[in-house]
């Protein structure tokens, strides 16, 4: 082929993102059910159940209703309404509607708060071990992602000792803070995560905290940082506390300033988010007391791993305070934790993510188990894996 063809077939060298590995754990997954193995599946960090009931009936009454137009591109006045009462109630905090922006899942809220707050080349800091998109979206976007290690012994929390200790050697324009945490399910209490964000902010590093798992707490409950600054920038989703994975609708809580820039953002990228799902969103508040029922599901779960684990031989892990993820340190078993979550899955028909897709540096000691479907399949699992290791 000539030079220049082979060219315009040469993708971008900001498309050269990682795979997701926990994609390849499914797909294998798959391909063992197919056979009819039973698999038990505690790689994805989705939740088994549907959304509300509320939610389903209202996304039925809208589609059975007819036209389903474009909406705001900031989202419908009364969802972004009722994602501001939500925050009195949660969180004790008055805050105005305009500064809620609709978004398709907290993942399309990352690409527009890391547009809105970082030019290329940026420098942004992330916890390590954590979420890796939030690395591979800065890394397509042209920012650096800054990787600050934590460890068990100080709960995976990124410390503002290490975030500085960075920024003096080479600047940081942000930090992204998650709590509950993924893939370990580790929080920061109200003071710690106050301490960090101030220490940030003095230093003009901006905030991002990602509350994904908020709702999903069971140690003690989740601040959000806007209780905390207003110059953070919040970032939500109805995928987890509501189980609306699918339906790919989040929201961002942000300062005054920032909402007419990310509405053009988001004007340009994506004109608004799928009406339909925003519809649902609105009523899904409404099915509070099933989601808190899925919740006591979650937290049944926890207590069989936490249990039972330790006797199935998996001993080193900390016992999460939130999310639905508990993180393994599977070190005396292998080097290779890929390899060991490969053969779990075979031998044992348990699938689990290998810690390297949160964490390229430690992650080959590590496993991630998602515990958000069955309590029969969690106590499956552990006898399961107590038969493999035994
Ligand atoms: C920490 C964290 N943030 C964000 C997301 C993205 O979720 P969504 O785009 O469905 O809101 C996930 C999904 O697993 C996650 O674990």
């Amino acid at each position: 082929m000539l030079e220049a063809a082979k060219h315009l077939l040469t993708p971008s060298k900001r498309s050269n993102v990682p795979p997701f590995m926990v994609m390849d754990v499914m797909a294998a997954a798959a391909l063992l059910d197919a056979k009819g193995a039973r698999v038990v599946h505690m790689e994805v960090g989705q939740p088994a159940a549907p959304a509300p009931a509320t939610a389903i009936a209202a996304a039925q009454a809208a589609l059975a209703h007819g036209r389903i137009g474009y909406t705001e591109t900031l989202g419908i006045p009364s969802l972004r309404a009722r994602i501001a009462r939500h925050y009195a109630d949660t969180y004790d905090l008055a805050l105005d509607p305009a500064r809620v922006v609709v978004t398709t899942g907290s993942s399309g809220g990352f690409i527009l708060a890391f547009l809105a707050l970082f030019e290329p080349g940026d420098r942004v800091a992330l916890a390590n071990p954590g979420y890796p998109p939030y690395r591979h979206i800065l890394s397509a976007l042209g920012c650096e992602p800054v990787l600050i290690e934590t460890s068990a012994e100080t709960r995976w929390a990124l410390s503002a000792k290490a975030l500085i200790a960075e920024h003096r050697r080479k600047p940081i324009a942000g930090v992204v803070v998650a709590s509950p945490a993924n893939p370990t399910g580790t929080m920061m209490d109200a003071d710690a995560l106050s301490r960090l964000i101030s220490v940030a902010e003095a230093e003009g590093i901006r905030v991002i905290s990602d509350e994904i798992y908020h709702g999903l707490d069971y140690a003690f409950a989740a601040e959000t940082a806007a209780n905390l600054s207003e110059r953070a920038v919040v970032i939500n989703s109805f995928s987890k506390y509501f189980c609306m994975t699918g339906w790919r609708v989040g929201w961002m809580v942000v300062p005054e300033p920032l909402v007419r820039p990310i509405e053009r953002l988001q004007q340009n990228l994506s004109i608004s988010v799928p009406t339909l799902s925003q519809i649902a969103a609105e009523a899904a508040f409404e099915g509070h007391l099933e989601m808190e029922e899925v919740k006591r599901g979650y937290l049944e779960n926890r207590g069989i791993l936490i249990a039972g684990l330790p006797q199935a031989g998996l001993t080193k892990f900390l016992p999460a305070d939130g999310a639905f993820y508990l993180y393994a340190d599977v070190s005396e078993f292998t080097s290779d934790s890929f390899k060991f979550a490969s053969e779990m899955l075979e031998k044992a028909h348990v699938a689990a993510t290998p810690g390297i897709d949160f964490d390229p540096v430690h992650g080959h000691r590590f496993i991630r188990f998602s515990y958000a479907r069955s309590a029969d399949e969690m106590r499956e699992a552990v006898t399961r894996i107590a038969r493999w290791l035994g």
